[in-house]
């Protein structure tokens, strides 16, 4: 029995595909979809903002990359606030992909290359050195442990200088009251639902900015939502862009 529902969970991102939107909009309403705005947002501010010292930081060609990136809202409004900007989008769901690609309108497709890649697997890009990171409601999906494996992957796909950009939900612990009990509800909920249904171990939120303050990133941009359900935070990686 235990063989079954293991073998069950294994397709269980593709199956959460077709209802994805559907459901996560049934039990949130838009506070995902904020979040996922506010990326964009951020993202389209740094890049029109100064850059840090040295020859080359963010140029327009040089990709970025968005990983976990489900069926495809956030890459979409990424791909309309940064025109110029070449993208790679990463899930390990085939479905997720497939759905995504369905999304991005024919003229934008050109800029997306889509890879199927279960992360901490390496991506089959050659030194990809990309200006930004994207992660929403993704680095949630791992354990402490799987995070430092995941984390330390996709690091070493951004070039120095570069920016990820993160979304997820907050804290608990960083709430107050009623949203916190509201928040530990929520998030118990959905570990539940994605632990029985899909190969997700992790059951409780891991630490997320701990990988970044320990390797030293610099935090540029930090946005809650009004109802503190989400937070938004924009990290820059150590060092300089070389050309
Ligand atoms: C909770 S959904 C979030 C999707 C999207 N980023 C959003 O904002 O709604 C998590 C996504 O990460 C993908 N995923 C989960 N674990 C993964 C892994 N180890 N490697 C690659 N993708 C993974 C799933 O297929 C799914 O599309």
């Amino acid at each position: 029995m235990r063989g079954s529902g293991r073998g069950l969970r294994e397709g269980g991102w593709d199956r959460w595909a077709t209802v994805y939107r559907f459901l996560e909009r049934l039990a949130l309403g838009r506070s995902l979809e904020r979040a996922r705005d506010q990326v964009a947002h951020v993202a389209g501010l740094e890049m029109a903002g100064p850059k840090p010292a040295g020859p080359e930081v963010a140029g327009s060609a040089t990709p970025w990359l968005v990983v976990g990136d489900g069926d495809g809202r956030g890459l979409a409004a990424l791909l309309e606030t940064l025109p110029e900007t070449p993208f790679v989008s990463v899930d390990g769901s085939r479905a997720m992909l497939e759905r995504a690609r369905h999304r991005i309108p024919e003229v934008d497709r050109t800029r997306v290359r889509w890879l199927q890649v279960r992360l901490p697997d390496p991506l089959p890009t050659e030194d990809l050195q990309a200006a930004g990171l994207v992660t929403t409601f993704f680095l949630d999906c791992f354990t402490p442990g799987e995070l430092t494996a995941v984390w330390a992957r996709l690091a070493s796909e951004l070039r120095p200088g570069g920016l990820w950009l993160v979304a997820d939900f907050t804290p608990p612990g960083s709430l107050q009251g009623w949203r916190r009990l509201r928040q530990g509800l929520v998030l118990a909920t959905l570990y539940r639902a994605f632990g029985w249904t899909t190969p997700m171990r992790s059951r409780r939120l891991p630490d997320l900015e701990m990988p970044f303050t320990a390797a030293g990133w610099e935090r540029t941009w930090l946005w809650r939502s009004p109802g503190g359900l989400t937070t938004v935070t924009s990290w820059r990686k150590p060092g300089r862009a070389e050309r």
